[in-house]
């Protein structure tokens, strides 16, 4: 099975990632790897493509795979034949007939991984394509705040606010698809500049802080990303002067018991300061850890390895 976006999935298509994942984290939000799931991808090697830049979701699924005892091949693209000209398809194409049990790819063209998941016989894990979706991101970030909220099943009730850069987010079209399956209500705020035409996301759009913060439960802060737009779409002083969570934010505008969280890389000084990034309201390094757990549970769904 592919995983490539979430684009109109449903409850149910969300919350068997999540119940499996729970399996991988204790109640003290630590990994844990019961002893059934060691030797789930014995003999499997799942060859990570990354042709963008990551820490966050190219080393979580590393130690998935190798935490299931599988072989995680990491190919770079800059050391590989893709320099030469090779297309992607026919590197996939080479690595399929040398064994791969699937693949992880991030890629900056949205269409390359639709393209790949068409044409390959293994099953293709979307890393982050472009402006178009980040799955796993998303699946880490509802089951991060299902567990926060101390929710056993769905987020009804629960309002999130997805701030910052959304127009040109992959994990803001995929954190809308998945929290919007879950019954959450969500909002987006940003710069106009920043924000999606009308009717693209299924949320409530706001350009006042303040008023988007209003009644939240969970606040999803996004840098802006600069490798996506042109130089001069952004004054970045007045961003930070408009929309960046400091703690005067947070003591003024933030309901008392919501939770900040962002999907990294954080730029501390522009969309949210250090002492919030790092203060006891933070779910970021929770985010970083309960990564480890989802893609463990994407692999064994995708790979259909279930025990
Ligand atoms: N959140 C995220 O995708 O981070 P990386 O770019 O570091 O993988």
């Amino acid at each position: 099975m592919n995983l490539l976006g979430f684009d109109g999935a449903t409850l149910q298509d969300i919350l068997p990632f999540l119940d499996l994942a729970d399996e991988f984290v204790d109640a003290t939000g630590k990994l844990i790897t019961p002893r059934k799931y060691r030797d789930a991808l014995a003999h499997h090697s799942i060859g990570l493509l990354f042709f963008e830049p990551s820490t966050r979701t190219r080393a979580s699924f590393e130690l998935a795979v190798d935490r299931l005892g599988g072989y995680p091949l990491q190919l770079a693209s800059e050391s590989s034949s893709i320099k030469k000209g090779e297309t992607e398809l026919d590197t996939c194409q080479n690595l399929q007939a040398m064994g791969m049990s699937g693949f992880v790819i991030r890629h900056s063209d949205r269409d390359i991984l639709p393209m790949l998941g068409k044409s390959l016989r293994v099953p293709v894990i979307n890393a982050g394509n472009g402006a178009g979706e980040h799955p796993t991101q998303a699946l880490l970030d509802a089951f991060t705040l299902r567990r926060a909220l101390r929710r056993e099943r769905d987020l009804e009730g629960v309002t999130v606010l997805i701030m910052g850069d959304i127009a040109h987010s992959r994990v803001a079209r995929s954190d809308v698809a998945v929290l919007r399956a879950l019954g959450a209500s969500v909002r987006i705020a940003g710069p106009e500049s920043l924000l999606p035409p009308d009717g693209l996301l299924d949320a409530t759009s706001f350009t006042d802080r303040k008023a988007a913060l209003e009644g939240v439960d969970a606040v999803i802060v996004l840098r802006i990303q600069r490798e996506r737009m042109p130089a001069d779409v952004i004054d970045e002083e007045a961003f930070i002067a408009r929309w960046a969570i400091d703690e005067e934010v947070v003591r003024d505008e933030l309901p008392e018991n919501a939770f900040i969280m962002h999907p990294g890389p954080v730029m501390r000084g522009v969309e949210l300061t250090s002492d919030v990034a790092d203060s006891d309201r933070s779910l970021i390094l929770q985010q970083a850890t309960n990564g480890v757990a989802i893609r463990q549970a994407v692999l064994l769904k995708c790979l259909k390895k279930e025990i």
